[in-house]
Formats: C-alpha cells, sequence, structure tokens
C-alpha cells in the first residue's frame, strides 16, 4: 500500500487537526498542538518541508550499469534503508482515538522490525507512554529505540534503568523538549541540561553497553557540546517546529554541523522529509540516516502495519531510483556535488 493510499484511508480518521494531506507539509495542521502541528506562526514545519524542496538533484547516467542498494550502517547496525520511524508522545492526544501511544508504538515497532528499519518511541508525562514501549521493545528483541525526556536527573536515572534493562539499539535523548509548550510548568519538570549532565548520561549507557543519542541539535555549537559530553549520535531536528518558533529549516543548519562534527559521532536528521529524494539530499548534505515521524502516523491510521511497510518500501524505491540516475551505487556514494 503506497503513501497515497494510506492517506486517503485516513481521511476523517486523525482527530480534530490532522488532514492526512497527499503531502504532510505542516500547512494544514499549522500551529495547532495539541495535535500535529508547530509552535507560535506554526512556520517552522512548512519551512523544513521547503527546504529540502528547493534544492535540486544533479543527475549523471554515464557509469557503469548497477543496480543501487540503499542498505547501510546505523550505530554498528545494519538497516535495510536509511531511514528510521521517528518518535511521537502522546499519540491520543494530537490525533484522536483511533490509536493510542501503546497501540500506535506497537504498530510501528513491529513494522519497521520486519522491514529491517527501527522505529523510535516517544515519551510524556504520563509515565506509563516509556514502560509500555520499553514492554512492546522488549518482546521485539530490543529492536528500537527509545527517547527520554531531559526531566530532572533523578527521574531520567530511573527511566535510564528501566530502558537499559531491555538492551535497546540505543537510548534517545529529546533535549530540546523543554520548549513544548504542554510541558510547560508541568511535573515532572522538563529543562536544559549541562555538558556534564549530559557526560553522566552517556556514561551510564556505555556502561551497560548502550549508546546514547541527542536528539534536538540545530548549530554547530550544540554539535561540539554533544561530542564533549560523549554522545554516539545526533539528530539534527527542531522537533518539527514543536518547540521554537523563527528556527531555521533543518535542512539548512545540516550541512555546517555535518561538516564540523561528522567525524566524531553519526548524524541523523528530521523535519519534513517526505519522499526518497529528500532523504537522498539529505544524504548528501552528510547526514547518514533520517528519521521520517508524522507521514508514519498517517500511514498507520490509514492503512495500519501495511500502510508502514508500504510507505518504507516507497521511500526505498524513490531513494534508489535517485541513486541510479546520479550514479551512487551505495549509500556511501551519495556525496555533495550530486545536489545543487
Ligand atoms: C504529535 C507529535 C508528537 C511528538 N512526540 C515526540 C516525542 O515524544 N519525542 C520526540 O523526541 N519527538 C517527538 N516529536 C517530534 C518528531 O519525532 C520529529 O522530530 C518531528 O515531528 C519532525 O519530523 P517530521 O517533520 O517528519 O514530522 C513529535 C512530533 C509530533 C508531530
Amino acid at each position: 500500500m503506497d503513501y497515497q493510499s494510506s492517506s486517503s484511508l485516513a481521511h476523517g480518521q486523525m482527530g480534530e487537526w490532522c488532514k492526512a494531506c497527499p503531502v504532510c507539509n505542516g500547512r494544514a495542521c499549522g500551529a495547532h498542538i495539541p495535535g500535529p502541528g508547530a509552535k507560535g506562526q506554526g512556520t517552522v514545519a512548512v519551512r523544513n518541508y521547503d527546504a529540502w524542496q528547493n534544492m535540486r538533484l544533479v543527475m549523471d547516467t554515464i557509469h557503469d550499469e548497477f543496480a543501487a542498494s540503499c542498505e547501510t550502517t546505523v550505530l554498528g547496525r545494519s538497516l535495510a534503508l536509511p531511514v528510521m520511524i521517528g518518535p511521537v508522545g502522546d499519540v491520543n492526544r494530537h490525533y484522536g482515538d483511533k490509536y493510542n501511544t501503546v497501540t500506535y508504538n506497537g504498530a510501528i515497532l513491529r513494522a519497521a522490525s520486519s522491514a529491517g528499519s527501527l522505529a523510535w518511541t516517544g515519551d510524556g508525562l504520563d509515565g506509563t507512554i516509556m514502560t509500555k514501549a520499553l514492554t512492546l521493545m522488549d518482546e521485539l528483541g530490543g529492536q528500537g529505540i527509545p527517547t527520554i525526556k531531559p526531566w530532572s536527573m533523578d527521574v531520567i536515572s530511573e527511566k535510564l534503568e528501566d530502558a537499559l534493562a531491555i538492551r535497546p539499539v540505543a537510548v534517545a535523548m529529546d533535549i530540546d523538549a523543554a520548549g513544548l509548550p504542554f510541558l510547560r510548568g508541568q511535573q515532572p519538570p522538563a529543562g536544559a541540561k549541562s555538558v556534564r549532565q549530559l557526560r553522566q548520561i552517556a556514561k551510564r549507557c556505555h556502561d551497560a553497553g548502550t549508546p546514547f543519542i541527542l536528539k534536538g541539535i540545530m548549530s554547530a555549537r550544540g554539535a561540539h557540546k554533544a561530542v564533549d559530553a560523549g554522545v554516539d549520535a545526533i539528530v539534527v531536528s527542531n522537533h518539527g517546529g514543536r518547540v521554537l518558533d523563527g528556527v531555521p529549516a533543518t535542512a539548512e543548519v545540516l550541512p555546517q554541523i555535518a561538516s564540523e562534527v561528522g567525524s566524531d559521532l553519526q548524524i541523523f536528521v528530521d523535519g519534513g522529509i517526505r519522499c526518497g529524494a529528500d532523504v537522498f539530499r539529505a544524504l548528501a548534505l552528510g547526514a547518514s540516516a533520517v528519521l521520517i515521524c508524522r507521514p508514519f502516523v498517517v500511514a498507520t491510521f490509514g492503512g495500519g502495519e501495511e500502510g508502514i511497510a508500504g510507505y518504507l518500501e516507497q521511500l526505498a524505491r524513490e531513494l534508489m531510483d535517485c541513486m541510479e540516475m546520479c550514479g551512487a551505487p551505495t549509500v556511501a556514494d551519495i556525496d555533495r556535488d550530486m545536489l545543487m
């Protein structure tokens, strides 16, 4: 089932604010939070999407014939394609009741694992969101990445203990989450973390043999701090525009971050990536893999696990087409000269 089919099946089933648009570009959901929109005037999700569209692929079909392979390695694990399913916390609060966070996480974790991809799970004020996600991941032998919010160090410590016990592929923290409007003034509080605190968290993960990822880096300065803290990977992300209005698109900051810290850690990126050509653009700018979030919610609400698998297959096909047309037999061959 391709994305167009699952998004048309999802129409009218996605709560008040998501319109299951054929292309998820941030325009219809605007600034609706709760809902899948962006903060403030709601401009950043649109900016993320538009930034990829403004980059052109450079064709080169004068080379030996090859069948492109989009297999890759992320944090030492092989993936069938450089695409992971991004985390969504509190699914029914933002998208209505067809799925809740547990049923949604179950669908993305299972479908991603069978397709050779990886799903990330979210966190929220309701502590059971995380524990239930961990139970599902445990059933799949740890195939997934739990994302912990930057709560107080005591709360993080408890959540880390639970997360590390199931030996997930990695543990992530959305370090930008303090900006979420619905977390302000709530219990437990979420806030900024210092390099020293992040170093403690990274060490705890490493002692358990688990990589630690920071999600929500938007500057070379932030990326250097992540390197200092000893993290294994970062996600260049502005949380889909949900944590601060007026920030750049992720595609605008990725090249400088990749050039400054690309040899120190793995770099992933998200925000408005919707098709194989966008994945190609992100890899050409220096990412090793991407996360896609909102469209997988639509694919799930419309087509269940079949919708998720179909969208992943579509992304792989589109990416391979770009690779063959631009002269890149493997994802490692995709480079900056293939974009203008
Ligand atoms: C409704 C909703 C809930 C989200 N919940 C989380 C979360 O719990 N943890 C997290 O790290 N990111 C969360 N995100 C951010 C996404 O993982 C992702 O960074 C962002 O949506 C950009 O990707 P996209 O443009 O492909 O949607 C959420 C996004 C949405 C729309």
